[in-house]
């Protein structure tokens, strides 16, 4: 195996990576060598990652239709030059995530924002191919720039058909109250000038039965706006990389659309990217007994590092560990910021936890990565990636710039 450290200008020399008491407590099965990277450290795997572009692939060749990434969920941009030789592109959510498309992959995004803001409009419209708004207040403010603009835009609106089957509200764009896209009622029967496309996000993780159900709905109340349109965002939510998903049943949902509606179908997932291609490694810090409970504390924070367990909320898998059972030891996980819910429970290993150990937390790539903050002044994990020949290309480790850049 061959590490390559010579990215980091920061980087300590590779020793400091195996304190004396680091040792990994997982022999079988495991994924890389975590004890060979430095703590904490989002790694990918990227054999992995083609896994998903491949099945990704297949999609977009089958169904002819464009499936691009949304950075909110993965943005990793080392791989954009990988991302953009499977995939069609990519989607922005603001201005900066635009520049990054430009800057890394290469491409115009097709950008979507629940408002722009006036003074960034000019830049909005530089990186991007297709822009859709969120309400029609938004389209006729920016039409007159984009009329203007000398480059043709593809513009859309975003719809709300008020069906979703999330069952978190706070992923749910449908809800009563819901400032996301327009509803019907809102819409006449044609699509104003200048507006191409439409485009719903309303799924989460969901198969392609969820897709059909909600493509009824869809085209039950937009249908005959979708004969206007040229193109249809179906957003995000695909969960296309997971195991048993029928993507056969999704392209035959795509033919069908693209035949009733002569529509060029976008699908722009996230999650689906990025699904299950690498860990956030951990250190236990300490070991307390508080009240009766063992409580391991990480050089890692739900908080900071992982806030989608808290929010959504979920467990992650910790490799090696299983929920509690009567002959293993169990630990509940602390994180290192001074929050008091900044944990999550419970854990159960084979043999007792040590000072040193190294955790590996399971899926860590999606949704983290691009929430990761600084909260208590902790430090953001390094990123690395562990690469196809077997070797680990440490990208970038943070430091006190980091945190002080997002304060004044
Ligand atoms: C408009 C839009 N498009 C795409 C996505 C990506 O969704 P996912 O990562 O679940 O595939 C999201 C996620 O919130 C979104 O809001």
């Amino acid at each position: 195996m061959h590490l390559d450290y010579s990215l980091g200008k920061y980087m300590p020399t590779p020793q400091k990576f195996f304190t004396q008491k680091s040792s990994f407590i997982f022999s079988t099965n495991m994924p890389f060598q975590a004890q060979n990277v430095p703590s904490p450290c989002f790694v990918m795997e990227e054999n992995l990652l083609l896994r998903n572009l491949e099945r990704l692939q297949y999609v977009r060749q089958s169904a002819n239709c464009d499936l691009i990434l949304a950075l909110k969920g993965f943005a990793l941009y080392h791989t954009f030059p990988l991302v953009k030789q499977y995939l069609s592109g990519a989607t922005a959510s603001s201005l900066n995530e635009a520049r990054l498309i430009f800057e890394e992959m290469h491409c115009r995004a097709h950008t979507y924002a629940p408002a722009y803001l006036a003074h960034e409009f000019d830049q909005i419209m530089f990186y991007s191919s297709h822009i859709t708004f969120n309400s029609l207040s938004q389209w006729e403010r920016y039409a007159p720039r984009i009329r203007q603009y000398h480059r043709p835009i593809s513009c859309g609106l975003r719809i709300n058909p008020q069906y979703s089957e999330v069952q978190t509200d706070m992923y749910n764009p449908c809800i009563a109250g819901s400032r996301l896209g327009i509803t019907r009622d809102q819409l006449g029967n044609t699509l104003p000038e200048g507006i191409e496309g439409l485009h719903f996000h309303t799924l989460c993780e969901n198969d392609s039965h969820t897709l059909a159900r909600t493509l009824e709905v869809v085209e039950q109340r937009f249908g005959d706006l979708l004969h206007q349109a040229k193109w249809l965002n179906m957003g995000g939510g695909h969960l296309i990389t997971r195991q048993g998903y029928d993507a056969d049943h999704l392209i035959a949902l795509i033919q069908h659309l693209q035949s009733t509606y002569d529509l060029q179908i976008i699908l722009e997932p996230g999650s689906a990217i990025a699904w299950q291609t690498g860990y956030l490694v951990a250190e236990v810090l300490d070991i307390i007994d508080s009240q009766g409970v063992q409580v391991a504390v990480l050089d890692v924070s739900f908080a900071a590092h992982m806030p989608d367990c808290l929010e959504m909320p979920y467990k992650p898998r910790i490799w090696g560990a299983t929920d509690p059972q009567a002959d293993r030891y169990t630990y509940r996980m602390g994180g290192m910021t001074c929050l008091a819910g900044d944990y999550i429970g419970d854990y159960a290993f084979e043999q007792p936890l040590q000072i040193g150990n190294r955790l590996v937390f399971d899926d860590m790539i999606h949704y983290t990565m691009v929430k990761t903050t600084t909260f208590n002044g902790v430090g953001l994990p390094a990123i690395g990636i562990w690469k196809k020949d077997d070797s680990f290309q440490l990208l970038r480790q943070f430091g006190f710039q980091s945190y002080k850049d997002r304060l004044g």
